[in-house]
């Protein structure tokens, strides 16, 4: 297996630490780590051309393309971050930021990941569960989690590094791709109506119809089960009248 590894923490301690646990456990893999501190990525600087025109448009499109084509090519993705007042910290935001075109437009849907948030005393679960939302918006199946407070203590709290990245493992040699929640299908809907409305956003129409999303309640490698899959064509029926 193929892990690519996001790391959003300037030095190599707490965050470093549960990913060194979480690559013994992962075994017999390839291990490919990206310190965004070193990709020296500049700040987003809003100029929406990813949404309306492309990201290839993007001025920094080479630097985000190469990790993106990482996580295409990887079979798990992980990201690690420290918590940084309250949130994550600037250098993943920066990323996510540059990545915001893929909630209009979303690809990952046959991806897993695992996220490692280290905190002092506050604030990981939330972290954690904002990494979760944006890679679900960018299209991942399923995300496992392993928040933990470090405080003052020397050791991390080992089992629930292990317990997610077990689960995590298992998932990915499974190959088993989960049903959307339905909070996914609803955001999926919502891009895949607005790509059909009167005036949609260039890029985003061009997407969806390039890719035949358009013509599916979700992407078509998941099978939805058929409450999923009523639930989508009520959704896209609904939100195009809305959107219209
Ligand atoms: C700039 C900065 C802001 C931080 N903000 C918080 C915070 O809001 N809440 C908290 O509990 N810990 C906070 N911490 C502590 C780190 O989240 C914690 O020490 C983390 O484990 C560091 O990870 P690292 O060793 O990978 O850098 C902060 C640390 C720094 C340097």
């Amino acid at each position: 297996m193929k892990y690519l590894i996001i790391n959003g923490s300037p030095r190599k301690k707490n965050t470093w630490a549960m990913v060194k646990r979480a690559k013994a456990i992962l075994g017999d893999s390839e291990f490919e780590e990206i310190q965004l501190m070193k990709e020296k990525i500049p700040m987003c600087n809003g100029c929406f051309k990813c949404f309306m025109e492309g990201e290839d448009k993007c001025p920094h499109h080479d630097l985000i393309n190469n990790i993106i084509e990482k996580i295409r090519e990887a079979d798990g993705l992980i990201i690690a971050c420290p918590v940084y007042a309250m949130n994550v910290p600037a250098l993943l935001k920066n990323f996510f930021d540059h990545t915001a075109y893929l909630y209009h437009r979303p690809e990952f849907f046959d991806k897993k990941a695992l996220v490692f948030v280290s905190t002092a005393g506050a604030g990981h679960k939330d972290v954690a569960k904002y990494i979760d939302e944006t890679l679900r918006h960018w299209g991942f199946n399923k995300v496992y989690k392993a928040p933990i407070a470090c405080g003052g203590k020397e050791h991390l709290e080992t089992m629930e590094i292990d317990k997610a990245t077990e689960e995590f493992k298992k998932d990915i040699e499974s190959n088993k791709l989960h049903n959307p929640k339905f909070m996914d299908l609803i955001f999926y809907n919502v891009w895949r109506a607005m790509a059909v409305c009167e005036d949609p956003i260039k890029a985003d129409a061009e997407y969806w119809k390039s890719t035949d999303l358009v013509n599916h309640e979700f992407a078509p490698a998941i099978k939805l089960n058929p409450i999923k899959k009523g639930f989508g064509k009520i959704m896209f029926f609904i939100l195009k009248k809305v959107i219209k």
